[in-house]
């Protein structure tokens, strides 16, 4: 394919070969040198509407060792902020030919709209409600090499599933590679329609921990919330929070998770989350830089296979 625009568009070999390069360059980052050429000679720019600290900076870190001249748009100092729509920015860029493009922003489609009118393979780095795939990527990597395996595992994501790409895109990932997906939440944060999704959903951590594997802790996101449903943090945190007495519910060798940004005793207790004997927050981090080399070296393969091809402009 020619972008990464969510993992909707993945078959469950299109995941596994990302996930497989991914897990070389996870280990090729530990050495030493850490450079391939893979990009050498391609440009990339990083376009963030939103904020962002792991997401960029690892793309913009995965880009320099691939060997791409990396340049990094500052959004709230363009001419957005003079009324230049989103399409007239990326037409704008995509003149100067760029051959990757990583684009957030704050609406859901937004991404997929701006792919269909440039030239450049395009990567989503998080639009709205919808996807954040390379997130998805690195979850399953990291749930993979921690666990030995990525199917036949119970996965609970547990939070503010409703307002969240992350969960979106990581429903759709471990249904593919078959995996028992439990959402655990509030009801006014589960999706409606959630269960046409092919998950088991719950409102009691106790319950819904039973057994899993993996359990995935999701930000409140209030800023996504539109006045509506804002919880009081104590009582939210005393109902969903995990802690270690919450987390006694799941397997002994469950893995926690969090995507981060993270907000320590709303929904995770810091202790916790810093306990690297059941933590695996960091190397999420760690893989997020693997798995975004991994997806932009294949895409630059077809870039290159397109032009030598004549199919490419
Ligand atoms: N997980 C994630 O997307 O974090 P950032 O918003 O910091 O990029």
């Amino acid at each position: 394919a020619r972008h990464l625009l969510g993992i909707e568009d993945l078959s469950p070999d299109d995941i596994r070969i990302i996930l497989d390069l991914a897990d070389q360059y996870a280990d090729l980052n530990r050495r030493p040198r850490k450079h391939s050429d893979a990009l050498a000679g391609m440009t990339q720019i990083n376009m963030f509407f939103e904020n962002s600290t792991r997401t960029q900076s690892s793309f913009e870190l995965a880009g320099k060792r691939l060997g791409a001249d990396v340049m990094n748009m500052a959004m709230q100092a363009s001419s957005i902020k003079k009324g230049e729509t989103l399409i007239d920015t990326a037409l704008t860029l995509n003149a100067m030919r760029p051959d990757l493009l990583v684009v957030r922003h704050p609406h859901s489609g937004a991404v997929n709209l701006l792919a269909e009118k440039v030239t450049c393979a395009v990567l989503n780095a998080g639009d709205g409600r919808h996807e954040h795939p390379t997130q998805a990527l690195l979850d399953a990597l990291t749930i993979r090499r921690a666990k030995g395996r990525l199917h036949r595992l119970t996965v609970a994501i547990c939070g503010d599933i409703a307002h969240s790409r992350v969960a979106r895109s990581n429903i759709l990932l471990l249904g593919k590679m078959e995996n028992r997906v439990r959402l655990i939440g509030p009801p006014t944060l589960i999706p409606t329609g959630a269960a046409d999704l092919g998950v088991e959903v719950c409102d009691d951590m106790a319950e819904g921990l039973k057994g899993a594997d993996v359990v995935m802790m999701l930000r409140l996101q209030k800023e996504r919330m539109d006045g509506g449903f804002i919880p009081s943090e104590r009582e939210y945190y005393h109902r969903y929070g995990l802690d270690a007495a919450k987390l006694a519910h799941a397997r002994d060798d469950a893995i926690v998770m969090h995507p981060g940004p993270m907000n320590r005793g709303v929904e995770i207790d810091g202790t916790l989350a810093d306990d690297i004997n059941r933590s695996v927050i960091q190397e999420q981090v760690e893989m997020g830089v693997a798995v975004r080399m991994a997806a932009m070296d294949l895409l630059a393969r077809t870039l290159r296979a397109e032009r030598e091809g004549g199919t490419y402009a």
